[in-house]
């Protein structure tokens, strides 16, 4: 079964790279020139085939990667099973400093992070090691945001969240169009004349309202800064007020960043039948622990599917757990991925070479 699993992955892997072959184009280039050689990596990522596809072609060009699964909902295990059977240490059990603190164990000398949880505990826990680090390499936007809210660090960190390519492919078209993919998939639902709200209307949100309207639904956005929201006004969608949206609309789907952007507050007056998610980076978007405390029942309807009854009588479907659905599902095109990917294996490759960064934050060279 086990091998099965990690069978399943790599085929993905090598069906990713058929398509699309940019990482194996670098990999050939890392095997020659051996830019980590002798060095270790350690990274905090979803552990998919997308991100062992890139670990493969790290591992090519001499590197030793060591890795924390950063959220145990979006964990492939046949990815894990590929990587560890390809020598690759993954940490997935126990607690999630524990896993950082494993990764942090290997001595690594060069980081990449999903969300800044692996660079802050180095810095809180292992501030012994912080000499040795050449630098570090942040993907996430949230990431990025904890990095700007803490101060100085003592060494570079690449920003390729703010890289030309990040905003305007993944997190835009990807994020887009695989979470409208996954929700198909999972409720079986055709999106035409379907009602949907978007809260957050930064590129995440904005591919989430392009695709959701391209494929047939009447989509609103629910936006807290008034820029933006003007900007959702002028692309063509009603933009209301959480709870107005939430009286109405048939699927809710948050992309703020921010913690619980949908409180079960917010749900006194949903519309009965409403179907929520997230595609934002962390799982507490939407508050579940207080949709499950408050909730008089609850069903699993289905994988990743659980409907919950609220004491207003209204039901609310959650899909996913609330975590990021895309993810989750490893719904898709995996191209945005794999670009993102690709730029983070140059950031390394840069980071790796003769001259330092500067340290603190750098936004990836072009
Ligand atoms: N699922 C994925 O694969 C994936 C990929 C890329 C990014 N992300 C994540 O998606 C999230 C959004 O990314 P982005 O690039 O659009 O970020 P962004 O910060 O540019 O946009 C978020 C928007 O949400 C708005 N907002 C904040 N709180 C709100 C609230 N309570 N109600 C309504 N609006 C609110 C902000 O004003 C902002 O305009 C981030 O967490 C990012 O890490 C997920």
């Amino acid at each position: 079964m086990g091998d099965e699993r990690g069978l399943q992955a790599e085929q993905e892997v090598g069906r990713i790279n058929a398509f699309f072959p940019i990482l194996p184009t670098l990999g050939n280039r890392w095997a020659a020139s051996r830019p980590w050689e002798g060095t270790t990596i350690g990274l905090n990522l979803h552990v998919t085939p997308l991100s062992a596809s890139l670990l493969r072609e790290l591992a090519l060009g001499g590197a030793t990667c060591i890795v924390s699964s950063a959220n145990p909902a979006t964990t492939d295990a046949g990815s894990v099973e590929l990587l560890r059977g390809s020598g690759v240490e993954v940490y997935t059990g126990g607690d999630l400093e524990n896993r950082y603190l494993q990764v942090l164990d290997h001595g690594p000398s060069l980081v990449v992070d999903s969300g800044f949880e692996l660079i802050a505990t180095l810095l809180d826990k292992r501030a012994g090691m912080v000499g040795k680090i050449k630098g570090a390499v942040e993907l996430s936007r949230t990431g990025i945001a904890r990095l700007r809210a803490r101060g100085p660090v003592p060494f570079p960190v690449v920003n390729v969240s703010d890289g030309r390519l990040k905003d305007a492919v993944e997190n835009r078209h990807g994020v887009g169009e695989g979470v409208w993919q996954a929700v198909s998939l999972l409720t079986g639902m055709h999106l035409s004349g379907r009602r949907a709200a978007i809260l957050g209307y930064g590129p995440v949100g904005r591919g989430l309202a392009a695709y959701g309207r391209a494929a047939g639904c009447a989509i609103e956005v629910v936006e807290s800064d008034p820029i933006r929201r003007l900007f959702a006004h002028y692309d063509g969608y009603p933009t209301p007020g959480l709870g107005d949206a939430l009286s109405r609309v048939r699927i809710a789907i948050t992309a703020t960043g921010r913690k619980g952007a949908i409180g079960v507050h917010d749900l006194a007056s949903a519309r009965d039948g409403l179907v929520l998610l997230n595609a934002g980076h962390g799982g507490d978007e939407i508050d579940v622990d207080a949709i499950r405390t408050a909730a008089v029942r609850a069903d699993n309807v289905a994988d990743q599917v659980v409907r919950y009854r609220l004491e207003s009588g209204a039901r609310v479907t959650l899909l996913g757990g609330g975590n990021p659905l895309n993810i989750v599902l490893n719904s898709g095109s995996p191209e945005p991925v794999v670009l993102h990917f690709a730029v983070v294996g140059l950031a390394l490759e840069r980071l790796a070479g003769e001259a330092r960064l500067a340290n603190g934050e750098v936004v990836v060279p072009e």
